[in-house]
């Protein structure tokens, strides 16, 4: 489990550096908050007033390593709506602790924020999704082994054993449902399934998670939706589904194409989250 003095701290260091820039008289108190997935990163440049604090501003945060994951939080308005993002995500295959990755969401916890949208992108292991398309997360399947909530309890926080019955907040579905017709955006609904990676995988795990019950299959979003639901934010989660995982004709997946799929279909999830956020307010 994380140390809450070391978030506190994060958080307020944060919270200076983001009054030091606001306009006067801006009370920087975001109440959403959106964390990038790979090759997502482009919604950032549509946020207005938009104040970025990299990660190695504020004290104690980990580095992301990754190509593609730029490494800030940034504060901003989209539409008429504060809210905090974080680009660029620490992953348990750059060699980081579950508590690592999951700072990002504690300290935006710890400034305010209520509602947790995470972004991804992942393998579609459902014969019937495309590549390219969103899948809304209606629940996960934690293959890493690990968790978050590791070590002591911090009662502030949550409980020692939370119920993990409805992590994905069903009304935000039902929004972000909405929000998808009226976008005019096909959306898919399924459950995504969390590897440590960072290798892909092979037909016979393919073949084994979709026996499972997983939709989809990615490398992050899980270990910060246990530490988010822990501290009881409200979340929604959206995989943006880069590549076709089939057993039986299994094609070989490149980061590039990954990252470049994710890219293409950046602009229906910058519609999408606009949207969302709108009504969430
Ligand atoms: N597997 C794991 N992670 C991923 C994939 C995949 O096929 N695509 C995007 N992220």
């Amino acid at each position: 489990m994380q140390n809450p003095q070391d978030v506190q701290q994060a958080a307020q260091a944060l919270r200076a550096k983001l009054a030091h820039s606001a306009p006067q008289g801006h009370t920087v108190a975001p109440r959403t908050g959106i964390v990038l997935g790979t090759g997502l990163g482009e919604l950032a440049e549509h946020l207005g007033n938009s104040i970025a604090v990299p990660y190695a501003d504020v004290p104690g945060y980990p580095l992301s390593t990754v190509e593609g994951h730029e490494g800030r939080f940034i504060y901003g308005m989209l539409g008429t709506v504060p809210v905090i993002l974080q680009q660029g995500r620490c992953h348990l295959y750059e060699g980081y602790s579950p508590r690592e990755v999951c700072m990002g969401v504690r300290i935006m916890h710890e400034m305010g924020v209520r509602n947790l949208i995470i972004t991804n992108a992942a393998g579609a292991l459902n014969p019937q999704f495309d590549a390219g398309g969103l899948m809304l997360i209606t629940d996960h399947i934690n293959m890493t082994g690990l968790s978050p909530l590791t070590g002591a309890n911090h009662e502030a926080w949550g409980l020692r054993y939370p119920d993990m019955s409805a992590v994905y907040d069903k009304e935000y579905l039902t929004l972000a449902l909405r929000c998808a017709a009226q976008e005019g955006l096909r959306v898919e609904r399924g459950v995504y399934l969390c590897t440590a990676g960072p290798q892909l995988e092979t037909p016979a795990e393919t073949r084994f998670f979709r026996s499972i019950g997983a939709d989809a299959v990615g490398m992050s979003t899980v270990m910060e939706s246990i530490a988010a639901h822990h501290v009881g934010m409200r979340i929604l989660g959206i995989a943006c589904l880069t590549n076709k995982n089939l057993p039986d004709c299994m094609a070989p997946a490149t980061i590039e194409d990954i990252v470049h799929t994710a890219q293409i279909s950046g602009a229906a999830m910058l519609r999408l989250v606009s949207a969302l956020v709108a009504e969430l307010g």
